[in-house]
């Protein structure tokens, strides 16, 4: 174990004497301070009192459970790392745990190297965290300074806007990955082949999200590295409706696509850039049907490119639920998304950066609970 182990204290609730005493014995022995507690009351009361650096605790037992322990814990002090001990058929409880941020299971029966492993990388986040908080508190001391010599400070607070909302978004996506790897292990400790589908099938998900987000990221990032050629207007979108179709035709939603058609017009794009740009307009009108409304009339999203006087337009219309005034004057420049999890905020952004790259404009008309309308026009070569 870490040489610091000593300065770190644990609680440990358990119900069951011998789990109990068994896990106080290895813990000791392992240089930790041992805080042991019979049930989640006097757990509870242990750490008001005591503070202790890690929790361990039964997810099952009498009055407050390993459940409402964590909450209360966690409310009351975040950087708190608890670890859950859970029986083989706690998997719902254990997934619950992973929303309220539990830091790790043990399996009962318990394993001392398991619990000496999980205490251990308790123990290391927990020092990292600590290191980053210096650093947090150097970097903001240094960021105040900064600012007060540069009047810089609405760039800065626009960062600050935008790391706040991608840790937001990392963390959901952590917390997702952590859920699904956790069922695919309990699905290969128990060959139970319902839990690996399901843990599969929530790690697709997560994989997708995180690649998604680093995609935007790079984008986002990168000054104008485009690989600019004269393209076809219509090649851009000739893949949304194979990439796209299949989902909107399971959300009920008539995409149809009306391509320029004309053979001698060349655009100097970077098509792959553009292509990201038109795939992020159409899944926001794909999003813009609220699943839970019954439609009032056919869903549709139209995307159109014409050509207007020496520009093409790639326009992307739906009549979905429109946007509110706050959402128009800001889906451009912040990170804002009513997406809740499922969004980023960066869409937008990454489009019209895109698209100032390539001298185009970007632009929108929308009527709230009637439908949006973006452009995107570039200039022909
Ligand atoms: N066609 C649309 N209809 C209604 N609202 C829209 C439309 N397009 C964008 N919005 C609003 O603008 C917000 C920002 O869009 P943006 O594409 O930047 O991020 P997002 O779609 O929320 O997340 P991401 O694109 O990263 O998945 C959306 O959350 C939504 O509220
Ligand atoms: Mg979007």
């Amino acid at each position: 174990m870490n040489q610091d182990t000593h300065t770190y204290s644990i609680l440990l609730v358990d119900d069951e004497p011998g789990i109990r005493n068994v896990l106080a014995i290895t813990l000791t022995h392992a240089g930790f301070t041992v805080l042991p507690a019979t049930d989640g009351d006097a757990g509870l009361q242990l750490f008001f009192e005591k503070h202790p650096d890690i929790v361990i605790t039964d997810i099952k037992m009498p009055g407050i459970d390993g459940i409402e322990l964590l909450k209360q814990i966690k409310d009351a002090s975040p950087e708190t790392e608890v670890i859950m001990i859970t029986g083989h058929g706690d998997m719902d409880l254990a997934v619950k745990s992973l929303q309220y941020e539990a830091a790790d299971f043990i399996t009962k029966p318990i394993d001392a190297a398991e619990i000496e492993t999980a205490v251990q990388k308790a123990v290391d986040r927990i020092s990292i965290n600590r290191r980053i908080r210096s650093y947090m508190i150097d970097l903001e001391y240094m960021i105040k300074e900064k600012d007060r010599a540069i009047d810089e400070s609405k760039t800065l607070s626009t960062i600050g806007q935008t790391i706040a909302g991608m840790s937001h978004v990392i963390k959901n996506i952590a917390g997702g990955l952590k859920g699904s790897s956790f069922i695919l292990e309990q699905g290969i400790e128990n060959e139970n082949r319902e839990y690996l589908v399901k843990g599969w099938e929530m790690m697709k998900k997560n994989i997708d999200k995180i690649t998604n987000l680093s995609l935007d990221l790079l984008n986002y990032a990168k000054t104008s590295r485009l690989d600019l050629a004269p393209t076809h207007p219509d090649q851009p979108v000739k893949e949304i409706k194979p990439l796209l179709g299949t989902q909107a035709e399971q959300m009920g939603i008539d995409l149809k696509v009306t391509l320029l058609g004309k053979e001698d017009v060349r655009v100097m794009m970077d098509p792959g850039a553009i292509h990201t740009c038109v795939f992020n307009l159409t899944t926001n009108a794909l999003d813009a049907f609220d699943t839970t409304i019954a439609p009032e009339h056919s869903r549709q999203v139209h995307i159109f490119v014409p050509q207007k006087d020496n520009t093409v337009v790639y326009q992307v219309q739906d009549n979905g639920m429109g946007m509110n005034k706050t959402i128009q004057q800001t889906v451009f420049t912040d990170f804002i998304t009513t997406k809740g999890t499922r969004g980023t905020g960066f869409g937008l952004m990454t489009t019209k950066k895109i698209v100032e790259e390539h001298k185009g404009k970007i632009g929108f008309t929308t009527r709230e609970g009637k439908g949006s309308k973006f452009w995107i026009q570039l200039p022909l070569s």
